[in-house]
């Protein structure tokens, strides 16, 4: 058995504001193995960035509400501003959603790199020079773009240079959100292999790999997490959720995606109707009630999360008798 390097227990994470708590992260359970890349999907406005904010950066008005989440055995929610600061890079790292605009106009990227590092008393010498030229290298990039300004580059080589310097203190886990929403379809599958063979050559143990698209995760992704309106849908190994989805809203998800070449019972699912529900304020059950046509009145209450073989779990008070067809 590999070791866990994360572990999340029901964890909630609101959004604060005056007409009351946007529950955006609301009660999801999860562990990531070692070696392991775990793919999170769901449609915009899930949860997917939030979860992400948690465990990195909480400011105002998110707020942590309850739950554990356990990095290498540390209880990382409790930790203090300081004590956080000392794993962040090494422990923990983040390619953000928005990163290409991360760059400071009137900083070289040396000078960047230089004073990010220089907060974890590492200092820009030789030796580490030539650790940030192998790097770069190894995402097909020059060391001449050391001494380039952001606007001189391109938003693929911009994306590359946000991945060496996010994995440059070799995390044991990294949480890559949406980093290839915003490229072209080559650079994202190049991003996507990236950060995979950063995984194979051991300079990041496991990740979290974010997406609004399934279909990137095929590739890349040992197991898939899908989040509803906040809640957790159903964790599983990638090849199980393709082909044995057990949650509806997943089985529309990937029934939505025909590139994937299953045959479907019928030819027909259409997409999924309707839109999810607000966050505000949201009262209990399963967020997805109101679009699936499985809903009863026991989906008014939260569904448990309930294990379907090892390594996957639904939570739907359905999908015993729903079975893993793909039009339910
Ligand atoms: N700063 C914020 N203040 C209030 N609500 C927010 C804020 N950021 C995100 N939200 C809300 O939280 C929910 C989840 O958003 P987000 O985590 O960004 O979703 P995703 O990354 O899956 O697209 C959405 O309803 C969104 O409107
Ligand atoms: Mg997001």
């Amino acid at each position: 058995m590999r070791e866990n390097i994360l572990e999340i227990t029901d964890l909630k994470a609101y959004y604060q504001i005056l007409k009351g708590e946007i529950k955006a992260v609301d009660g999801v359970t999860f562990k990531v193995k070692r070696g392991e890349i775990l793919g999170v999907a769901g449609e915009s406005g899930c949860g997917k960035s939030t979860l992400a904010h948690t465990l990195i950066y909480r400011k105002p008005p998110l707020q942590y509400i309850s739950g554990e989440v356990r990095l290498l055995g540390r209880e990382l929610m409790q930790l203090s501003a300081e004590e956080f600061k000392e794993m962040r890079l090494k422990s923990i790292s983040i390619i953000p959603q928005y990163a290409l605009d991360a760059f400071s106009p009137t900083k070289k990227i040396k000078v960047f790199i230089a004073d990010l590092v220089r907060e974890h008393g590492i200092k820009f010498n030789k030796e580490f020079l030539a650790k940030v030229e192998a790097r770069l290298a190894m995402l097909n990039l020059e060391s001449s773009v050391l001494n380039r300004y952001s606007i001189e580059l391109s938003g693929g080589m911009k994306q590359r240079i946000i991945m060496v310097i996010s994995t440059l203190l070799d995390p044991d886990f990294i949480i890559a959100d949406e980093i290839t929403s915003a490229l072209d379809v080559s650079s994202q599958r190049f991003a996507a292999t990236m950060l995979a063979n950063l995984r194979d050559e051991g300079i990041i143990g496991s990740a979290m790999f974010i997406t609004h698209d399934i279909s990137i995760l095929y590739q890349i992704a040992e197991r898939i997490m899908v989040m509803y309106a906040g809640q957790f849908a159903e964790i599983g190994p990638t090849d199980e959720m393709v082909k044995e989805p057990r949650h509806p809203y997943t089985k529309a998800l990937i029934a939505s995606l025909p590139q994937v070449g299953i045959q479907y019972q019928e030819q027909k699912l259409t997409g999924i109707k309707g839109t999810p529900p607000h966050l505000l304020n949201i009262g209990p059950g399963c967020r997805f009630r109101s679009r699936c046509s499985f809903s009863t009145g026991q989906c008014s209450k939260t569904p448990v999360r309930e294990k379907v073989k090892d390594g996957h779990f639904v939570s739907c008070w359905h999908w015993q008798e729903l079975g893993s067809d793909h039009n339910g």
